[in-house]
Order: C-alpha cells, then structure tokens, then sequence
C-alpha cells in the first residue's frame, strides 16, 4: 500500500514489490487508498502485468489517504480482519512518518510482520540519505525557480520561493544549492539564527539586481509570506514578490535516480521480509541499503548538514 502524501516514483516500488514477491512464488494483495482501503477491505490480487508501464509515472496507481480511523483501536481491528480476510501475513507500506507510525503501532498490537519503504518528498526520516521523491521534487523547484529567475532579473526584485519539506529544510537547502539562490530560511535553524536578519546585515543584494530567497514552509519561518510581510515592513526599499510553488512539487515523472531508489528499495524491503525482519524501515546510507527499526525512524530528528548553509552563503557573494 501508499499511504500519506504522495511521492514521485511510488509506482517503481509498488512494480518493485509486485515483481520481487512474484519472482520468489509469493502472492501479491494490492491495498487502495493506503489504511483507509485496508480498513473498508479494497483489496486486489496483483500479477506482474498489473505493475506494467507505471514506472515512468508520478502519483501513485494504488492511490493514498490520510486515514483518521486508522487512529482509533476500532479502525485497526477492522483493519486486521481485513488482512486475515485476504490472507495477507506480511505488509510492505510505503509512505512517510504518519505511514510508520501507524505502522509500527498496527505491528504492535496485532503481530503484524511490516516493512517500510520511504515514500516522501520532504527526505525528513531518520535512517536513510534519500527518500524516494525528494530528488523529482528538488528537480521541479529547480526548474521553478529557474523560471523566476529570469522575471526576477527583469524586474530588479526580490522574490522569496516557499517550498515545502513540512518542518525540514532538506528541500529548501538543497534547491537553494542547485538553482544558486541567494539564501535559505530552514525551521532547523530558525530558532537560532535570525535568518532574514544575517541576509539583510550581509547585504542580499550587493552588485546583483535581484535576489531570491527559498523558504521552507513552516510555522518556525513564518514561510514566504511571513518572511515578505517582514521585509515590506522593516525594508521598504525593496521590490518583493512571494512565490508559493505548492504541489506542483509533489508531481512529475520521477527522475533516474528516484527511480532506481525506489526500485532497489521495492527489492529490499520483500528480501527483508521473506528474510523474517520486520517492523522496520529500508533506508540506504552511503549507498548501501539498511533496515532501520520504525521507533527509530520516526523519533530521532534526521539532521540537517549547516555547512550546507556556508555553501548557499559563499557561493552566493
Ligand atoms: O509530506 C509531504 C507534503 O507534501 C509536505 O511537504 C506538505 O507539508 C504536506 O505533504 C502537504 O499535505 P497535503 O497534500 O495533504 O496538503
């Protein structure tokens, strides 16, 4: 199943999944609409061609949801029927931190042998270098922001760019690296460091005739039109427009390497499985992949790298 919000190249791992359980004579159940379709029981024997053709497609085939019944003990049960209805003894759940942590809490209680694979654009979970998404939605921000670029230039503004990431700042950081932006507000320092203020009092204009900031969604940075309305007020010299690139980000054919993750992943997390692991998550570190336990990937805060702050910062002069 997916479950969450949706992540450029679920398809290559759901075809993954298929194809992996098939090649070792295990059955496949596709579920719908992620815990919701578990609970109201849409539920479908998958074969190898069913997976055909999706690899190239954003979205996800099997569809998502956010599902609030899940939350309650009665949701659950109902859930566990279901499984032992369709005769299903293992789960492969692809999504992000709520997905986990419903997973890890359905295992609990139930027994239930689950495997995670990291399905999610804001590359927030602990345990693994990339989540499969982040790079699709890193390349579309970029190509945005490039596109900005040229009207910014024009017009001799300031444009801050929300992106989003939830509470982290991979998203913001790294399009800010790759699209040679000015700057990039991030929740993880926001606390610390007055961002808008360390701009300002470095001069975010200098010899440039335009600027632009990427902001990562979050209450913490106040995002781009909290960031902006600071700037109209303690600066109005400036000519600031806010751009908000909202789920465009989440769409797209998925990139190679978003490709060739979740399709590694896929193969990983049956492996995994069939191997008598679970209630863990596939990550991959260094390249390698590795099963990282849900309590862990979901509670330990995955870390930004600051340097990559100097980075934004001195290439940016
Ligand atoms: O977790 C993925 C994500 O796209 C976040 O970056 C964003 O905050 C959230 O989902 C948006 O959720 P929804 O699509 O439900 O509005």
């Amino acid at each position: 199943m997916t479950s969450g919000g949706d992540s450029p190249g679920m398809n290559a791992a759901i075809r993954a999944v298929t194809r992996t359980a098939i090649f070792n004579g295990v059955k496949v159940k596709a579920i719908y609409r992620g815990y919701k379709g578990l609970i109201s029981g849409e539920i479908k024997e998958f074969n190898t061609q069913d997976v055909s053709n999706i690899i190239q497609r954003g979205g996800t085939i099997l569809k998502t949801a956010r599902s609030t019944e899940f939350r309650t003990s009665e949701g659950r049960q109902q859930a566990y029927n279901n499984l032992v209805q369709h005769e299903i003894d293992g789960l492969v759940v692809i999504g992000g931190d709520g997905t986990f942590t419903g997973a890890r809490i359905f295992a609990q209680e139930f027994n239930v042998p689950i495997v995670g694979v990291p399905g999610t654009i804001d590359n927030d979970l602990y345990g693994t270098d990339s989540t499969i998404g982040y790079d699709t939605a890193l390349n579309t921000i970029i190509d945005a922001v490039d596109k900005i670029r040229d009207t910014a230039n024009s017009h001799e503004r300031l444009f801050f760019i929300e992106v989003m990431g939830r509470d982290a700042g991979f998203l913001a950081l790294n399009a800010a690296i790759a699209s040679g932006a000015e700057s990039a507000i991030i929740p993880e320092i926001a606390t610390e460091v007055d961002q808008l203020q360390e701009l300002i009092a470095n001069g975010f204009r200098k010899s440039k005739n335009s600027s632009i900031v990427l902001v990562a969604e979050s209450e913490v940075t106040g995002g781009a039109q909290g960031v902006a309305e600071r700037v109209k007020r303690e600066y109005p010299q400036y000519d600031v427009r806010v751009s908000i690139l909202g789920h465009i980000q989440r769409g797209g054919s998925p990139t190679a390497q978003d490709r060739i993750l979740a399709s590694r992943m896929g193969v990983s997390a049956v492996d995994a499985l069939l191997d008598g692991q679970r209630n863990a998550m596939v990550g991959i570190v260094n390249d390698e992949i590795v099963l990282i336990p849900f309590t862990k990937a979901i509670k330990d805060d995955k870390p930004v790298d600051k340097t990559l702050l100097d980075v934004v910062r001195i290439l940016s002069i």
